[in-house]
């Protein structure tokens, strides 16, 4: 076994100038995510999607509110990240807040009920979720299902409706 010791070359501004490497996809992305006064068209109602992961099953996506609100009950099958942009909410099963500017993990199995409460003009969280929602009642029975292909499905949906074309959700699959 070799030292212990982490090492990391000096930095130097001199840019690889080799062939890309075999199946690298390309980067993903996408300007102006945190202007909110972005084009109304790209939100599908409450989601503006970033990514859709198909590769490694998870979603990111920015989520708009802009009056109080309720996001369905739900359980999650895989990790969530969370990071607070704007506003303020809370899950009605735990005393913590997610307020603007704050990170929060969501452990796998939690089961949770989004509020915005009364009094946020607009709250906007940049998630990134892992696996699926299952949508469950009040006792965890399950109701419904979403993961990153019904979302893809929907965004294709939505974006051919409001005269974009399905095909503009493509440039976010990965
Ligand atoms: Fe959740």
């Amino acid at each position: 076994m070799g030292s212990t010791t982490p090492t990391r070359p000096k930095a130097e501004a001199v840019a690889y100038r080799g062939a890309t490497l075999p199946n690298v996809l390309e980067d993903l992305v996408v300007p102006n995510v945190v202007d909110l006064d972005f084009e109304e068209k790209l939100w599908n109602v409450w989601f503006r999607p970033l990514m859709f992961n198909v590769t490694q099953g998870y979603f990111v996506n920015l989520l708009r509110v802009r009056k109080s609100g309720i996001l369905s009950r739900h359980r999650h099958t895989g990790p969530v990240h969370a990071t607070t942009l704007k506003g303020r909410w809370h899950y009605l099963e735990h005393p913590w807040w997610a307020t603007e500017g704050s990170y929060a993990f969501e452990v796998p199995g939690d089961i949770h009920t989004l509020e915005v409460p009364d009094g946020v003009e607009e709250m906007v969280t940049l998630f990134h979720v892992t696996g699926a929602y299952i949508y469950v009642d009040p006792d965890g029975n399950a109701q419904g299902i979403e993961d990153v292909f019904s979302k893809l499905e929907l965004a294709r949906a939505h974006y051919k409706e409001v005269g974009l074309g399905g095909d503009f959700a493509d440039q976010f699959v990965r």
